[in-house]
């Protein structure tokens, strides 16, 4: 896998990416200044263009302010799923993912998560999330990964878990662990963080509920250091 452009790995242009973002969201910044501002975001936003295992040529980058529809619209189908391996019940509205969107900016502004987002052909069909815990737990961090069903089964999601806790490692000093949480049905899930070296550690039996069926939660971790560095 190769990368085109990584405009986001030095401490200068880091420094310069978390500016940017105060001055965007400044009481007085007018709207012409915000667009040039975000323009500029774009610009040092961390964005990755790759080949795919089966050659799909696919780009992972950080969100723009401006991706809240189209991310709705990657994310609908897949709580729609039956047995999605998502928490969720019902499909986001607009103003929901807005809302939700905007939080994600300021967390990742604050260095407390980081985002990538998998674009094939223009279209967003997936995220990789890691979010750093706080205090006595700030050694540890939550990864969280979902792709549409075109995008499944082609190695994908073993690149996106590499460079978003990559990137999370970049971003976050001090971060020791990696954990998750999976529902026992996702056999493919299961598969994917098995291969990437989680261990499980426990379940709690019978934490999520599919109609009238229960399913195990699955709780994995994994040191950072035992994650090969794609970078
Ligand atoms: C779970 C998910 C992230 C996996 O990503 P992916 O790119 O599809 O994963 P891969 O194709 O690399 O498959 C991972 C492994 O699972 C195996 N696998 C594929 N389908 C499988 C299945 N139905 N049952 C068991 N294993 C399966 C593959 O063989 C592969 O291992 P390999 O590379 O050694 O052959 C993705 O399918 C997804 O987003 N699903 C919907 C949302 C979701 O479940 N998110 C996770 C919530 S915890």
């Amino acid at each position: 896998m190769q990368s085109s452009r990584d405009e986001g790995s030095d401490s200068g242009k880091e420094a310069l990416l978390l500016k940017i973002h105060d001055f965007r969201r400044a009481p007085d910044c007018t709207t012409k200044r915000r667009q040039i501002l975000t323009r500029r975001l774009h610009h040092y936003m961390v964005s990755y263009s790759l080949k795919a295992k089966d050659g799909t040529e696919i780009v992972l980058r950080e969100p723009k302010p401006n991706d809240a529809k189209q991310l709705m619209m990657f994310i609908n189908p897949i709580i729609r799923e039956p047995m999605s391996g998502l928490l969720f019940t019902s499909p986001m509205t607009l103003k929901a993912e807005e809302a939700w969107l905007e939080a994600m900016l300021e967390q990742i502004r604050k260095r407390s998560i980081v985002l990538l987002i998998l674009e094939i052909e223009g279209r967003i069909v997936g995220t990789c999330s890691v979010q750093r815990r706080m205090w006595k737990e700030k050694h540890r961090a939550q990864i969280g990964i979902a792709l549409s069903r075109c995008a499944r089964g082609r190695g994908i999601g073993e690149v996106m878990m590499r460079m978003t806790v990559a990137l999370a490692r970049r971003r976050m000093p001090g971060l020791e662990l990696i954990d998750l949480a999976t529902y026992s049905y996702n056999t493919r899930a299961l598969a994917l963080y098995r291969k990437l070296g989680f261990k499980s550690v426990g379940c709690l039996p019978h934490g999520v509920k599919e109609g009238h069926r229960y399913y195990d939660d699955v709780f994995m971790v994994i040191r950072t250091d035992d994650l090969v560095d794609t970078n």
